[in-house]
């Protein structure tokens, strides 16, 4: 069944058009990689998904029922979080601070519940929890600022470019991480990734875009065997 169903997007800021008549879908507890050059509109996307820029034309429907017009809020209470590109904690806030904002749109109670079951599952946040989230090594913070996304119970967790910033080595542990987190609770994934490669090794399927437009869609494989059409996307 679909999940998230973008149909015909087009939407930009201010008088600038970034996005042409996008259609994109994600099924439920699938992963899905949305890859593509600098500048292609990828943030843009997951920015129109979730509300925090208007969607122009086409429609953005969630569980069968449009967004369009909805707030980040009313998304996220739906099941839409976002785990933004860059600048992902609030470094002069305490871990447990940082947790605490993702639940802001929960039930208070439901929220320490949600971020006690964060603690759990992320035992290096729980040790830390009173430190401020500005001490962290980028990995823990990576961590943090998925932990953070997961409070509200995500349907659709959107994660942009979550191995910005990590050490080599950490990129592989933290996409096994996420894929283990959509398997066990069931929450579907849209990952924008610039380490293709990686991305290709645990998504469901691909899209890439460019100038704002679906350019390839279909299976990692197609993709990881043809290395000249990989090559041409990023052109
Ligand atoms: N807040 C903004 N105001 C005006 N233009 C913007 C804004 N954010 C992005 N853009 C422009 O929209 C276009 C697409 O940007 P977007 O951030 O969606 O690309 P991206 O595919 O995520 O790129 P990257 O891989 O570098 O993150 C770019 O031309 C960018 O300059
Ligand atoms: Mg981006």
């Amino acid at each position: 069944m679909k999940l998230l169903e973008i149909r015909q997007l087009e939407t930009g800021y201010g008088e600038k058009q970034v996005v042409f008549g996008l259609s994109l879908d994600v099924r439920e507890g699938e992963i899905i990689a949305l890859i593509g050059p600098n500048g292609a509109g990828k943030s843009t996307v997951l920015k129109a998904v979730c509300g925090l820029i208007p969607i122009w034309k086409g429609e953005i429907y969630f569980n069968g029922t449009p967004t369009n017009g909805s707030t980040p809020a009313q998304n996220v209470v739906r099941g839409i979080t976002l785990a933004p590109q860059g600048n992902r904690v609030f470094a002069d806030l305490t871990v447990m601070e940082n947790l605490e904002i993702g639940g802001y749109p929960l039930p208070r109670k439901e929220a320490k519940e949600r971020i006690t079951r964060m603690l759990e599952l992320f035992p290096i946040l729980k040790k830390r929890a009173r430190q401020d989230a500005g001490r962290l090594s980028g990995g823990e913070q990576q961590m943090l600022a998925l932990a953070r996304a997961l409070v509200p119970k995500p349907k659709l967790l959107m994660l942009d470019e979550p191995s910005l910033g990590l050490a080599p080595n950490l990129v592989a542990t933290v996409f096994q991480q996420i894929a283990d987190i959509s398997k066990e609770a069931g929450v579907a994934i849209l990952i924008v990734e610039q380490k293709v490669r990686e991305v290709l090794e645990m998504c469901d399927r691909v899209y890439s875009m460019k100038l704002g437009r679906v350019v390839f869609e279909g299976q990692p494989a197609r993709l990881k065997e043809d290395g000249e059409t990989l090559r041409d996307l990023f052109l």
